[in-house]
């Protein structure tokens, strides 16, 4: 629905005033994004090329933005937060383990010609390089995903994002967005500003790919961008690349899969350059699904960078340690005791929702859990190997999948998360509509080591996506979501 006076935009529409004023003071904070083509809501095609964003008109338009800050029991957030250190040491302890990788990934690998792929390049880079070589460095930008349970009372972990973790930019400038809307237009509800938490996700993200490309030993290196063609999130790249050049005099550059094929080159130390130009850290922005390797030559593009000596973030280990297979086996009694001391380990097994193998005929509780969701396909969601958004089967299409038992081993059965619903106005594509709407929290944290030396490990920002309640994915770029901020409770 749109409009709708009385809302919480207040008189005269469901965004009101506020909602005016916001999408001003949201061009002036750089959240935006591009704008789809006309008639559609998907993301824009390239512009006639290159990750550097070059061709064709860059088109812009407000990010998709909840107007008012979304509650969210403080507790919670602190515990998320908390949870941030013992997820960094979980991926470093999983991510060196490259036969527990293989073992645990097997069986999603017989099934998936994707998960299969990056096993492989773990598997070449380890044979050419050794694995002293593959630890020597490590750089993690990671995510962890949060849903509230109203059933239990429990904040449980959606997912962890160890690759292309997004939007920590556009959350940090929508906290100072909130925080100032809040302040100014009181119809909002929000009695006290500070109750909207800062957010340095922007700084802290910036920080620790800087504090990478100062760790590497070349001089003045570049930290090299690897986007999607035609990406539409360019400003939350575009922030983080401002702020690294402002803040710690890094230079950046943007290149696709594609163009880092073609530009690239790989000396027999290991050293990795871009026109003559070493790079000393690797972000990946892409390179998380199958639709970014078209052809043979961006996975030769992404063996050149993993077979180089630069920061990756991630490394093929780290990404791997992110798949969903893998966050599903640490579930397991045993699973993630195996990998982090005892507290660690009970604090982030706190946050662990019900997951489970569809690949064990051995297993009872999988086979219990099975059959519950066959009974009931709404009480479950089941997931396969992919990240991005839009891939999750939920209700009929999960049970029909279920039905055919070929393959399934690819998929990890997940128990579905219940989150409050409450109300929120959403600003999306010029227009504001209230909805009846439910918020997933992301905790950001990164970390940084050199050799043995940790030299950043820590929570780094947040992101609160706010979607409507019926709609079963949440991803903002997918068109899911929007960009929101918590107001602690
Ligand atoms: N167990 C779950 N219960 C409820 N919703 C879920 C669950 N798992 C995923 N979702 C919803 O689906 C979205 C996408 O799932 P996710 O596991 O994050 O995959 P992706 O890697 O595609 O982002 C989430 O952002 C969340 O909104
Ligand atoms: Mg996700």
């Amino acid at each position: 629905m749109a409009g709708g006076a009385g809302g919480p935009g207040g008189p005269g529409g469901a965004g009101g005033a506020a909602g005016r004023q916001a999408a001003a003071w949201a061009a002036q904070r750089g959240l935006l994004v591009r704008a789809p083509p006309a008639g559609t809501s998907a993301p824009a095609p390239p512009p006639g090329g290159g990750g550097g964003g070059g061709g064709g008109p860059l088109l812009l338009v407000p990010a998709p933005l909840a107007l008012a800050p979304a509650p969210f029991p403080r507790a919670a957030f602190e515990g998320a937060l908390a949870l941030a250190r013992p997820l960094n040491a979980l991926v470093e302890a999983v991510s060196g383990d490259p036969d527990y990788l293989a073992r645990t990934l097997a069986p999603a690998a017989a099934h998936d010609e994707f998960a299969h792929r990056l096993l492989r390049l773990h598997e070449e880079v380890r044979q050419r390089r050794g694995d002293a070589w593959l630890g020597a460095r490590a750089l993690g930008i990671h995510r962890s995903d949060y849903l509230l349970d109203e059933p239990s009372g429990r904040l449980l972990q959606v997912e962890l994002n160890t690759i292309a973790s997004s939007f920590g930019a556009l959350a940090s400038r929508a906290a100072g967005l909130h925080r100032a809307l809040a302040g100014r237009f009181p119809e909002l509800g929000v009695s006290d500003p500070d109750t909207v938490p800062e957010n340095p996700a922007l700084e802290a993200i910036a920080r620790a790919l800087a504090v990478a490309q100062e760790a590497h030993p070349a001089t003045d290196g570049l930290v090299l961008f690897v986007v999607q063609p035609g990406e539409g999130n360019v400003f939350d790249q575009e922030l983080l690349r401002e702020q690294l050049w402002v803040q710690h005099g890094v230079r950046s550059e943007r290149r696709t899969l594609a163009e880092v094929a073609d530009e690239a080159e790989l000396d027999a130390e290991g050293r990795v350059s871009l026109g003559g130009e070493s790079v000393a850290v690797v972000y990946y922005r892409a390179g998380y699904s199958p639709e970014d390797y078209p052809s043979e030559s961006e996975w030769g593009a992404r063996l050149t960078l993993e077979l180089s000596d630069a920061f990756k973030c991630p490394s093929i280990q780290y990404h791997l340690a992110g798949a969903k297979k893998v966050q599903q086996d640490l579930a397991r009694p045993g699973g993630v005791e195996g990998f982090l001391a005892a507290g660690d380990a009970a604090a982030v097994r706190e946050c662990f929702a019900g997951l489970w193998s569809l690949d064990d005929p051995g297993d009872a509780d999988a086979a219990a859990a099975l059959a519950r969701a066959r009974a009931a396909p709404d009480d479950f969601v089941l997931k396969p190997q992919r990240e991005g958004g839009g891939n999750n089967l939920y209700g009929e299409a999960l049970a029909a999948r279920l039905e055919q038992p070929e393959g399934l081993g690819a998929f990890i059965l997940m128990q579905r998360i219940r989150p409050p619903a409450g109300r929120s106005v959403l600003l999306r594509g010029g227009e504001a509509s209230e909805e009846e709407v439910v918020s997933e929290l992301g905790v950001y944290s990164t970390y940084v080591r050199s050799g043995g030396a940790v030299l950043l490990d820590c929570p780094a920002g947040h992101l609160l996506r706010t979607k409507v309640a019926s709609s079963d994915e949440g991803g903002v770029a997918a068109g899911f979501a929007v960009i929101d901020s918590p107001r602690l409770v």
